[in-house]
Parts: structure tokens; C-alpha cells; sequence
């Protein structure tokens, strides 16, 4: 009994999972999303005045059943917590503690709170307090962004630089607001009069937002403003800079881990020196095909080449077809030949295949003379085996 709930809690996890590549992983994702949209359309709506009364009564159905659906969510997620392997080695109830209090979880229970106030009867779901929903239920669109740890990760890695940025940020500000204030005191005394809201223009004009409700009169009021305005920029493209390098840095990083994870499943690679492997792993894409997806087209043109770490595919030609487990590779033919693609491949069951580019392809062909002659001698044989086949079905016919 206790294993058998155990598995269905490890099932729920993995459904619930916003990382889980299953197809009940996906559909939850993709139901989860249209109840959220829903939510947040029907709470939009619900601030227009005007409304039919059946319209706002409608409208506070869909309310309730969306935070419904978020309670059951909530519920279901507080009881898989111990799944999580983040919480390996916790009993339930601390496993179940620490996610109530991490960042999913709180988004969860604000996301709830409208269910038990509606439940309560604490305020109607067609109230104006309604639209506070809106704020806490966008919130859990962030959990749908797959991104968003690299985001943080990013932030955490350039942690030392953006400080910096951010200080000559607030040196520029400060400067440029007592400046402002020396320049501008006796002309503006009601707008530059004090540091406070000479601080309020430097933002502004810092930012390069410039509202003009606060505008330098005096000469030396708008040098300084023209200083301020251009360190703005530089600022602010520093800022972009920063986190663009990083995010692509880190997004780097990660493909390399995912592609170094699938390499070592393709023995043709293992047997490579780790420096050769390492040089190798960096002109691969990892890419996921589901069952009877067709991944090359007989007389298509060939721009790549595939090995399968994971899966099966099945070359269909014009005898028997083939079938090509892991460890196995194809699609070099079109481009050792530089003919058109010889036969159609279509996966026979969920599939994941490393791709290499033809220009990779040639460059590997220069360092790496001894993968290149290993796919050049199969390509041969195969290539021998498609001919006589051809014949024996030549004769045959
Ligand atoms: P290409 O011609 O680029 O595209 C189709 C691929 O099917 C081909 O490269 C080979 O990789 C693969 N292929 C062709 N013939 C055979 C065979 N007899 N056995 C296994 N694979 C083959």
C-alpha cells in the first residue's frame, strides 16, 4: 500500500514537474496555462464597470473555478514535495515545510488565498479586490518560463560587476543631483530646493525616462543635465551588456552539459581522447524527436549529420528497411558524397539525436582524421549493402 502511494506521489511530481518532457507533463502544462489565461481575462474583465450583470456573474464562475483549480494544484504539489530530490534525506512533513516556504511554494498559496477568501465569503469574486488577483496569479506565469533559473544564475554569476555598474550608478546620481541643486536653488527653490527632489530629477533624467515635469533653467543646471543624460546611456548599455554576455554565456555552459551528457552514450565518441571529445562536444546539438518523426527525406538535400544516444530510428529503403539503435549514426552519406539524402529515417520511439553540422562536419574531417575514416568506412559499406540490394531486387523483379 505504501509503495503504491508512493509511486502515484512520484507520478504527480513528475507530472507537476515544469521541467517533466512527458506527454502528461506537457498537457498539465499546457491545461495549467489555459487556466491561468483564463483567470487573468476573466479578472480583466471583471474591472469594466459597464458589464451585463449574467456577464459579471459568469465572470466570478470562472473566478472561483480557476483559484479551484489552483487550490487542488497547491494541494497536490504540498503532498509530492518529498518526491523532489532537493529534499532528498528530509522526512514528509520537513520536505513538505521547505517547499511551502520556498519560492514555488508561496507563489502557490498566494495564488490560493483568493480561493479561501472566496470561501469564506470574505470578499465576492466579482469585487473590485478581484483584480488584486491579477498581481498574485501572474506570478505563477514565472514558473512557466524555463528560463528564469538561468536568469537567476546570470544575475548571481555577474553579481560582482553589476555592483560595480550600480555603484558608479549611484555616485553619477548623487553628483549630479547636489550639482543640479547648487545650480538650480534659487532659480527653481520649489523643485531644486532641496536634495531629495533634485535626486528625483537625476533619476529621471539618469534613466533617460525624462517625464520634463522637473527641467534645469540655468546654464550650469543643464551642462550637468547633458552629463547626466549621457552617462544614462552608457550606464544602461553597460547594464544590457552584462547580462547579455552572461545569459549567453551561461546558456552556453548548459547546452555544453547537455550535449557532454548525451556524448558519453555514443561509444564512437568515448573512445575519442578527452581533449578531442571536449572539441567535439561543442559543435553538437542535442535534439529530441518523438515516435515516427521523420528526421531525413530520401533526395532532400543533406546539411548534417546525426548519432543517436538515445532511441531508434529505421532507414527505410528499398528492400528491408534497417533499424539504427544507440550508438549508431546516419546521414552522412549526403554529406561524404555531397549527393542528395539515400534513403527516408524516421524514429520508431521517443529518440534523442546529436546533430553535426556539414561545415562542422568538414572541419572535424581535418582534426579529427580518425572519426571521420570510422563514418567513412560504415558509409562504404553501406553503400555496398544499398547496391547489391539493389540488384537482388533488380533480379527478383
Ligand atoms: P544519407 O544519404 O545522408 O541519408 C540517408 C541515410 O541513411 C544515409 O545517409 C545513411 O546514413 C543511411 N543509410 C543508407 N543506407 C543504409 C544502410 N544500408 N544501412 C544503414 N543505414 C543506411
Amino acid at each position: 500500500m505504501a509503495a503504491t502511494t508512493s509511486t502515484l506521489r512520484a507520478r504527480v511530481h513528475a507530472t507537476l514537474r515544469h521541467s517533466d518532457d512527458s506527454r502528461s507533463g506537457r498537457r498539465w502544462r499546457a491545461f495549467h496555462l489555459l487556466v491561468l489565461g483564463s483567470g487573468l481575462l476573466a479578472v480583466a474583465l471583471s474591472s469594466v464597470q459597464s458589464l451585463p450583470d449574467i456577464v459579471d456573474h459568469l465572470l466570478a464562475v470562472v473566478i472561483g473555478l480557476v483559484a479551484a483549480v489552483f487550490l487542488v494544484e497547491y494541494a497536490l504539489r504540498l503532498w509530492s514535495a518529498p518526491e523532489s530530490p532537493r529534499y532528498g534525506g528530509l522526512s514528509d512533513s520537513r520536505a513538505r515545510l521547505s517547499w511551502a516556504f520556498s519560492a514555488t511554494g508561496l507563489i502557490g498559496l498566494l495564488a490560493v488565498v483568493p480561493a479561501f477568501a472566496i470561501t469564506l465569503s470574505a470578499i465576492k469574486a466579482d469585487s473590485d479586490i478581484a483584480s488584486i488577483f491579477c498581481i498574485l496569479w501572474i506570478l505563477k506565469l514565472s514558473v512557466h518560463a524555463p528560463a528564469m533559473t538561468t536568469l537567476a544564475r546570470v544575475i548571481s554569476n555577474e553579481r560582482a560587476t553589476l555592483a560595480s555598474v550600480l555603484i558608479v550608478f549611484i555616485i553619477v546620481l548623487v553628483a549630479a543631483a547636489t550639482a543640479t541643486h547648487f545650480f538650480e536653488r534659487d532659480v527653481q527653490p520649489e523643485l531644486f530646493g532641496d536634495l531629495p527632489s533634485s535626486l528625483w530629477w537625476a533619476v529621471v533624467t539618469l534613466t533617460t525616462t525624462g517625464y520634463g515635469d522637473v527641467v534645469p533653467h540655468t546654464i550650469g543646471g543643464r551642462i550637468v543635465g547633458s552629463v547626466v543624460m549621457v552617462s544614462g546611456i552608457l550606464v544602461l548599455a553597460l547594464m544590457t551588456g552584462i547580462l547579455a554576455t552572461g545569459f549567453a554565456e551561461e546558456v552556453r555552459r548548459r547546452e555544453y552539459l547537455r550535449v557532454w551528457d548525451q556524448v558519453v552514450k555514443v561509444p564512437m565518441f568515448t573512445e575519442l581522447g578527452t581533449v578531442t571529445l571536449s572539441e567535439i562536444v561543442g559543435k553538437l546539438r542535442v535534439r529530441y524527436y518523438p515516435p515516427r518523426f521523420v528526421v531525413v527525406r530520401r533526395d532532400e538535400p543533406g546539411d548534417s549529420m546525426f548519432f543517436i544516444s538515445e532511441g531508434e530510428v529505421e532507414v527505410r529503403l528499398p528492400r528491408d528497411p534497417v533499424r539504427l539503435g544507440q550508438g549508431g549514426f546516419f546521414g552522412e552519406m549526403a554529406l561524404l558524397d555531397r549527393l542528395p539524402r539515400s534513403a527516408t529515417i524516421v524514429t520508431t520511439r521517443p529518440t534523442t539525436l546529436l546533430v553535426l553540422y556539414a561545415s562542422d562536419f568538414y572541419e572535424i574531417a581535418a582534426h579529427i582524421p580518425s572519426l571521420v575514416a570510422a563514418v567513412e568506412k560504415e558509409a562504404r559499406r553501406r553503400r555496398q549493402e544499398n547496391e547489391a540490394g539493389r540488384i537482388v531486387s533488380g533480379r527478383t523483379a
